[in-house]
């Protein structure tokens, strides 16, 4: 509790919009009761929670009194997260997806589907990439330092793609993750980390 009341002096915001249990590891029971706690006391207005891919994910929702708002993980067209959809669906909770464009991956983003609906579009292809995560259901928050990427990464509302071409991308799914983290490696860098409350 320390740590949200920590956080939110940090941020000076009264309320913080979403707050992340990053990690499976450790008290993470505990710790989701506090985040609970932090949306009653107001400090919080939603959370949710991130890299929860065991059945860890199940034991925090099932004894959830706040269901979690959104799952950040991997997820992206070589990684579709199909399966893990299926477990959140029970609880209303959405994905929101870390490396959205697979972290820059160019033999991703140059998928030759990406290439023709971006010519069909008069779009990038990257544009159809996150248009293709917001027909998903996905929530996205693609990372750019460069303002011109910044400002297209917002300027995909006004198209959208048929059901067939949505059913084209979800053939170039891989099922295989950029980033690959097993518990034991989480759990393990957790005992690492120096805990500053
Ligand atoms: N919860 C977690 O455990 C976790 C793990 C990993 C990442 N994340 C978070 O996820 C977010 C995204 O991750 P990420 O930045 O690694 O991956 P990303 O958003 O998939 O990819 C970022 C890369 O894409 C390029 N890019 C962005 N917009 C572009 C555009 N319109 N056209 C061409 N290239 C474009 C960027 O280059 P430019 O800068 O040149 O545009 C950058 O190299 C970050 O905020 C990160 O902190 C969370």
């Amino acid at each position: 509790m320390a740590a949200i009341d920590k956080m939110q002096k940090r941020l000076g915001v009264e309320s913080i919009d979403l707050l992340l249990l990053h990690q499976q590891v450790g008290d993470y029971m505990g710790a989701w009761q506090d985040c609970e706690k932090a949306v009653r006391q107001g400090k919080v207005r939603t959370i949710g929670l991130s890299n929860f891919e065991s059945e860890r994910l199940e034991e925090v929702c099932e004894a959830a009194e706040i269901k979690p708002a959104v799952l950040q993980v991997e997820c992206h067209p070589y990684f579709q997260q199909g399966e893990l959809k299926k477990r959140l669906a029970p609880y209303g909770t959405v994905i929101e997806a870390w490396y959205p464009i697979g972290h820059g991956d160019t033999e991703l983003i140059g998928e030759p589907v990406f290439a023709e609906l971006a010519e069909k579009y008069g779009k990038t292809n990257v544009q159809v990439i996150l248009r293709w995560h917001i027909q998903e259901g996905n929530i996205i928050f693609p990372k750019s330092t460069n303002p011109r990427h910044i400002k297209d990464n917002f300027d995909i509302f006004d198209f959208a793609l048929t059901d067939d071409e949505m059913a084209e991308i979800r053939k170039v799914d891989k099922g295989v993750r950029f980033f690959n983290m097993t518990l034991k490696q989480q759990e393990a860098q957790f005992t690492s980390w120096e805990l500053d409350d």
